[in-house]
C-alpha cells in the first residue's frame, strides 16, 4: 500500500502539518494493529514486473511485488555502484521484510532498521532475531534515531516524505558513512518530477552528496497496484465500516481520487540514489 503523506507537506500551513502528522501516527497504529496489514511483512505497494533476479523467500511468499521495491533500491538500481555493505539501515522499516531481504543478498552486513511506530518496531525486532547482529530502533520526532556516520547503504522505501526531502536527504547523510550509498523510494500525489528531482537534487548538492539516478517507477507501481485489486477489495470487504471507505480510499481504489491520479498521470512515484563521497574533496 502506499504512503498516507501523499500530497506535499511544503503546501501546508503548519497547523495542518501538524495535523496531518497526528493522523499519520492514529492512522498508522490502527493500521499496524487491527488491519489485515497486521499479518505482512511489507507496507508499501510494490512494483512489477518483478526482475528475474529477484530472491523468493518463503517468509515473503505472496509479497513479491513490495519486496521488489527493496530488491530495486539493493540491486537494479545500485549494481553499476558495486555494493558491498556492512551495515545496512533501514529508515522506516515497518514490519521488517525489507531487512529481511536485504539480508538474503547481503548476508555478511549487520542490520539495523528503525521506525517511529512501537507497534512495527516489536513486530520488525522478532522478525529479525535469527539473524545475529540485527538491531531495530524506535524512532521518534523528525531525526533518524542514530549515530553519524553509522552505515554504509542507508535505504528507504516510502518514509522519506514523512520527514520531507530536504530533511530526509540532510539526515540520511549524517547516518551514511564516506562512500556510502542512499537509495529511497517515495511518492507523491499530484506530484511532479521535474520539482520533486530539481528539489532532490538542490538537496544533495547542499549536503555534498554526489546524484548517481533518479527513476521515475510510477508505470511500475500503478502495474503493481492493478494487479493487486481483487485482494486489496477481498481484504477491505473485512474491514469494519467506518474505516472501510478510508481504507479504499487509502489502497488507491477504483473509483478513488487517488486511484484517478495514477490513471491520468498526476501521481508521481520515484526512486534515487545518491552516494556519499569518499572524501570532502572526492
Ligand atoms: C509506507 S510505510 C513503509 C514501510 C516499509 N518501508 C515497507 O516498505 O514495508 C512508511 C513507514 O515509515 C515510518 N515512518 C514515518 N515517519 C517516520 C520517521 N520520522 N522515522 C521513522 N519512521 C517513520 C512509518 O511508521 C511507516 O512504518
Amino acid at each position: 500500500m502506499p504512503d498516507l503523506v501523499r500530497i506535499r507537506h511544503a503546501t501546508l500551513p503548519a497547523l495542518g502539518r501538524l495535523a496531518v502528522h497526528l493522523f499519520d501516527l492514529a492512522a498508522y497504529e490502527v493500521l499496524y494493529r487491527f488491519s489485515p496489514v497486521a499479518r505482512k511483512r511489507f507496507f508499501n505497494g510494490g512494483y512489477l514486473p518483478l526482475s528475474p533476479d529477484l530472491r523468493h523467500l518463503p517468509e515473503l511468499a505472496g509479497e513479491e511485488a513490495s519486496a521488489m521495491m527493496y530488491h530495486l533500491l539493493l540491486a537494479d538500481l545500485i549494481a553499476d555502484l558495486h555494493p558491498d555493505p556492512s551495515d545496512i539501515l533501514d529508515v522506516g522499516c515497518g514490519q521488517g521484510g525489507g531487512l529481511l531481504y536485504a539480508h538474503a543478498l547481503f548476508p555478511k552486513a549487520r542490520l539495523t532498521g528503525t521506525d517511529r511506530n512501537g507497534t512495527v518496531t516489536r513486530k520488525a525486532a522478532r522478525l529479525l532475531a535469527p539473524i545475529s547482529g540485527s538491531r531495530i530502533v524506535k524512532g521518534h520526532g523528525p531525526r533518524i534515531n542514530l549515530p553519524d556516520a553509522s552505515a554504509d547503504l542507508v535505504l528507504s522505501v516510502g518514509a522519506p516524505t514523512y520527514f520531507g526531502l530536504p530533511a530526509y536527504l540532510a539526515e540520511a547523510a549524517r547516518c551514511a558513512r564516506p562512500g556510502a550509498i542512499i537509495a529511497f523510494s517515495a511518492g507523491y500525489r499530484q506530484g511532479d518530477h521535474t520539482a520533486i528531482q530539481a528539489e532532490l537534487r538542490s538537496a544533495a548538492d547542499a549536503k555534498g552528496l554526489v546524484f548517481h539516478r533518479y527513476a521515475d517507477i510510477t508505470p511500475h507501481t500503478f502495474a503493481a497496484l492493478q494487479a493487486d485489486i481483487p485482494r486489496r477489495a477481498a481484504e477491505l470487504a473485512r474491514v469494519p465500516w467506518p474505516f472501510r471507505a478510508y481504507g479504499w480510499k487509502w489502497a488507491d481504489m477504483p473509483g478513488s481520487a487517488e486511484y484517478e491520479e495514477y490513471r491520468t498521470g498526476r501521481r508521481a512515484d520515484f526512486a534515487c540514489i545518491l552516494q556519499r563521497r569518499h572524501s570532502p574533496g572526492g
